[in-house]
C-alpha cells in the first residue's frame, strides 16, 4: 500500500491475480479453498431438474453455424420476454415481447453496450458496488460517475428520499445499481423498490443489474421460490425508463455459456442491438439455441427452488461458522452468495481486508479484499481512508467442501494472530 502522504487510488485485479498465483494457487488444486470466486457452483443440486450435458442441434439444420443477430435470436429473445412476463407481469396490460429484449455475450457485455448507447450524463451509484462499473464507468467517458456511499450502521439500505435529493442536487439522468447487490448482499425489494421504479419517471434511467435475483432467503418457508426484478413494478413497458440486464451466468448458474440479456423499452433495445457489431458481434448461436428450453416453466421451478435451499444452507453454515469464530457478521446477506465480512473488531494488523487475504492465502485460501469494492473511476478519491478496508468479501457460490476447508482456514488465521475472541473458548 502506499505511504500515507500519497493519493492512494485503489489496487487492480491484476495485481490481485497475481498475487494469487505467486503465492501457487491454480484453479484445479483441490487443497485450495475459493471464496474469492464470483461464480456458483455449477454440478448437480439436490432436487434441482437435470444440467445440460448434451446439446442437440438437428432442428435448427446448418443456420445455426451463421451468426446470429447481434440482438440475439428472436426465439430466445422472446422466451425471456415470457419470464418476464410470466414471473412478475401476469394480469398487467402492458407485456415485454422479443422486441424489449436484446441478448448479449455475458452481463459485462451487456453493460458495456449500454454503456455505449446512453448519452452524455451524469450517472449515480453508491458503494460499495460491483467492481466491473469502475471499468465501464471509466472507459465510457460518456458516463459521468457520481458516487454516493451507503452504511454499514444503516445496513447498506439505499433511502429513496436520499437519492431524490441527490437527482436534483447533482442533475443525476442515470443510476445504476445491482440488485441484489454485490458485494453487500443486500437488496432493494417491495415497496422500496416500487418507489424507485416510479422515480424513473420522473426522468431518471434505471439501470438495475439483476444477475443474482434468483438468489433470496426469505425466512418465510412459503416465500421459497420468490425472485426480484424491477420489472414487477414497470407500468409500461415503452414508457418507463427501466433497463434490466440478467443472464445464464449466477441464476441459472452457467457462466461459462456467456447469454445474458438486456431488456427494457424498444427503442434503447434497438440501440443495445446495434452497439453489439461493433462491441462484441453477439452471444454464441448455438448456446443462444440451446438456452431454449432452460425457460421452460416447471424446469424453471425447480431450478429456483433447488438453488434457493443449496445456498441458504451455504449461507448459514458459513455465518455460523464465523460467529463461533467470534466474527459475527452483523448485516448477513439476504440475497447473494457473498458475506461482507466486517474485520474492523480484530486486532491490527488482520483488521485490513489486505492484510486479512493475504494471511489467508498463507493458509490456501481466497477472499477478495474489500477495498476492490469501493469503485472508483476517475481515480479522483484517495482511497487510503476508505471504509472498506475493513472489509473482505467470502463467496459461498463454490460448493460446500471449498466453504468448509475456507472456514477452517480463517480459523488458522485467527489463532495464528491470536484473535481473542477465538482464544476466549467462543469456537
Ligand atoms: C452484479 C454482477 N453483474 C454482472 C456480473 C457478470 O456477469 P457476466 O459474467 O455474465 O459478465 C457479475 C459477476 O460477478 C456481477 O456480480
Amino acid at each position: 500500500m502506499a505511504d500515507s502522504n500519497a493519493a492512494w487510488l485503489g489496487p487492480s485485479r491484476s495485481d490481485w491475480c497475481d498475487l494469487l498465483h505467486a503465492n501457487g494457487y491454480s484453479d484445479d488444486n483441490p487443497e485450495w479453498a475459493n471464496m474469492g470466486q464470483g461464480a456458483p457452483e455449477t454440478g448437480d443440486l439436490p432436487d434441482g431438474p437435470p444440467r445440460i450435458r448434451n446439446i442437440d442441434l438437428s432442428q435448427w439444420g446448418d443456420g445455426v453455424n451463421e451468426y446470429a443477430p447481434t440482438t440475439g435470436i428472436r426465439e430466445l429473445r422472446q422466451a425471456v420476454a415470457d419470464y418476464y412476463n410470466q414471473q412478475y407481469r401476469q394480469g398487467m396490460k402492458s407485456q415485454y415481447t422479443y422486441e424489449n429484449v436484446c441478448i448479449t455475450p455475458g452481463g459485462r457485455a451487456g453493460m458495456a453496450r449500454v454503456a455505449a448507447v446512453i448519452g452524455e450524463v451524469y450517472t449515480g451509484y453508491q458503494i460499495p458496488e460491483y467492481t466491473t462499473y469502475s471499468e465501464v464507468l471509466s472507459v465510457f467517458k460518456n458516463l459521468v460517475p457520481v458516487p454516493s456511499a451507503l452504511s454499514a450502521e444503516d445496513k447498506y439500505k439505499l433511502h429513496i428520499e436520499t437519492l431524490k435529493k441527490e437527482m436534483q442536487d447533482m442533475s443525476l439522468s442515470v443510476i445504476v445499481a445491482s440488485n441484489p447487490r454485490n458485494p453487500t448482499g443486500q437488496a432493494i425489494v417491495g415497496d422500496d423498490l416500487e418507489e424507485l421504479v416510479q422515480l424513473s419517471r420522473d426522468k431518471v434511467t434505471l439501470i438495475m443489474d439483476e444477475f443474482y435475483s434468483w438468489y433470496q432467503y426469505p425466512d418465510d418457508p412459503k416465500d421459497l421460490g420468490t425472485t426480484l426484478s424491477a420489472a414487477r413494478y414497470v407500468q409500461d413497458v415503452e414508457e418507463d425508463p427501466v433497463i434490466i440486464i440478467n443472464g445464464l451466468t449466477k441464476g441459472w448458474r452457467l457462466p461459462g455459456w456467456r447469454v445474458a440479456w438486456v431488456v427494457g423499452p424498444k427503442s434503447v433495445i434497438s440501440a443495445v442491438g446495434q452497439s453489439g457489431s461493433f462491441l462484441d458481434g453477439g452471444a454464441s448461436h448455438v448456446l443462444q439455441a440451446a438456452a431454449l428450453p432452460l425457460f421452460e416453466p416447471v424446469r424453471l421451478k425447480q431450478d429456483i427452488i433447488s438453488l434457493q435451499k443449496t445456498f441458504r444452507s451455504k449461507r448459514d453454515y458459513a455465518l455460523m461458522r464465523l460467529k463461533r469464530m467470534g466474527l459475527e457478521v452483523k448485516v448477513p446477506p439476504r440475497a447473494t452468495f457473498y458475506i461482507w465480512l466486517d474485520l474492523s473488531g480484530l486486532k491490527e494488523p488482520i483488521n485490513n481486508g489486505l492484510v486479512f487475504f493475504e494471511e489467508l492465502l498463507k493458509e490456501k485460501a481466497i477472499c477478495v479484499p474489500g477495498i476492490f469494492f469501493d469503485i472508483n473511476p476517475s481515480k479522483r478519491r484517495d482511497l487510503f481512508h476508505s471504509p472498506c478496508h475493513h472489509f473482505v468479501r467470502l463467496s459461498f457460490g463454490p460448493a460446500q467442501d471449498h466453504l468448509e476447508k475456507g472456514m477452517d482456514a480463517i480459523e488458522r488465521v485467527l489463532a495464528k494472530h491470536k484473535h481473542s475472541a477465538y482464544l476466549m473458548g467462543k469456537k
